[in-house]
């Protein structure tokens, strides 16, 4: 679009402030303007301050625990196998996050872990990813998405390190969309005179950007029908582990979680529930305490099950979520805009970053089978530098899982 037709539409959404500096801005600085503002959605911007929903009735979801899990452990096993033999099976890593927590400026995937040796997240992911190579004597493909700011530094680090012995050509990237930044009246920012202030649009986005991206002809040419979507931050994560796809595929639901039982009421973990009968995830924020701390006839939480970012997917489900379907989230972040024609980088919240979640995504299925797994054996986050989550529980917990740090 041109300045005129460009100015024309902003004045239709209440933005063109976008374009004040147009007149001080060289040629190129031009051209990367509009183009950044071709890249906006709207949609997510015109809502902001006005998404207070309702939440529905909630129930706890029921889920095949680790009893069940273990009575029944060879026939999931077996069919999970079968999937992944049969090319079925993909995973998606979610690695495009800014890792903000951990105060590590490089990809969180690149940490190292390690202690007498080096061992990136990557690499430890990559180790789990061999165990379930060997059971199955197949590779299966492996998407995953990065941020602008950090696909550069992703690829090269993947190729430098061989792929962590996975062969290359089952490794594929992509880079995830953008969202504009906002003040409070939902005006959106200006990160330089010449940059619209856009940041990753939050890991809700992982489907629609692979489906932009291309990638998504792999999955039809090779007949793919579930992915596997794991965050880059849990070490113990197991990646297209063959009982979790089996268990999802012989209860026959649209998703799969994998689950850990909260250690307490006030754990700080997103709770899979039901939500006027759906499959739905609760973020530990908006659940109401007397939810929390509810109690079965056992003596246990009813509400249970948090979530590990680690879900299985049928892809004919997931187009239904493609069409900005998802609700837009609206975190309050300190950002750096252009104010009085001067930058400013200020030290608190002063607007929103627009986000959708994978969180989200569940509620759009029609059933979601919790699969439980052992806390001490799969979850593992490294969310913070120090205290829980942190770069000291998790290699605590490798070392408990016999891995060399
Ligand atoms: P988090 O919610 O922990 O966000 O991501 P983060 O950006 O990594 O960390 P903080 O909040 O700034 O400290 C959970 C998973 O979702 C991915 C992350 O890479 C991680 O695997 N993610 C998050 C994305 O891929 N894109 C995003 O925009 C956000």
């Amino acid at each position: 679009m041109d300045y005129e037709r460009t100015l024309a539409f902003l004045k239709e959404k209440g933005q063109e402030h976008l374009l004040q500096y147009y007149g001080e801005l060289n040629e190129r600085e031009r051209e990367q303007l509009l183009e950044d503002i071709s890249k906006i959605d709207f949609s997510a911007v015109a809502k902001v301050c006005k998404s207070e929903k309702k939440p529905g009735e909630l129930a706890p979801a029921d889920a095949v625990t680790l009893e069940e899990i273990e009575k029944r452990r060879g026939e999931f096993e077996k069919a999970g196998v079968a999937a992944l033999k049969n090319g079925k099976v993909a995973a998606v890593l979610l690695a495009g996050g800014q890792g903000s927590r951990l105060g590590f400026s490089g990809p969180k995937g690149m940490f190292d872990i390690g202690v007498t040796r080096k061992l990136s997240i990557f690499e430890q992911q990559f180790n789990n990813i061999a165990e379930v190579v060997a059971k199955t004597g197949t590779h299966f493909h492996i998407f995953v998405m990065t941020s602008r700011s950090n696909n550069d530094a992703t690829v090269e680090f993947f190729k430098e390190s061989g792929y962590f012995g996975y062969p290359a050509e089952y490794v594929h990237f992509y880079i995830q969309d953008v969202a504009p930044a906002c003040d409070y009246d939902g005006k959106i920012f200006l990160d330089e005179k010449h940059r619209v202030s856009l940041a990753p649009n939050g890991n809700g986005g992982w489907y629609s950007s692979l489906v932009k991206s291309g990638l998504g002809g792999i999955i039809e040419r090779e007949n793919i029908e579930w992915l596997n979507v794991y965050s880059v931050d849990n070490v113990l994560q197991r990646i297209c582990d063959p009982v979790f796809i089996g268990a999802t595929l012989i209860k026959g639901c649209a998703c799969g979680a994998k689950v850990v039982k909260k250690v307490c009421a006030d754990e700080k973990v997103g709770v899979l529930c039901k939500e006027d009968g759906k499959p739905a995830i609760v973020e530990y924020y908006e659940m109401p305490q007397a939810l929390k701390a509810e109690l079965t006839d056992g003596g246990e939480l009813k509400y249970r099950y948090g979530v590990t970012l680690n879900y299985l997917f049928k892809i004919k489900d997931l187009n239904g979520t493609l069409s900005g379907k998802l609700p837009p989230h609206y975190a309050e972040k300190a950002i750096a805009h252009v104010e009085n024609g001067v930058r400013v980088v200020p030290d608190k919240p002063c607007g929103y970053k627009t986000e959708t979640l994978v969180v989200d995504m569940i509620k759009m299925m029609d059933s979601c089978l919790a699969c439980e797994v052992d806390r001490e054996r799969e979850f593992a986050p490294v969310k913070n530098a120090t205290g829980a989550d942190s770069v000291e529980t998790a290699r605590e917990l490798l070392v408990k899982n016999g891995v060399e740090l």
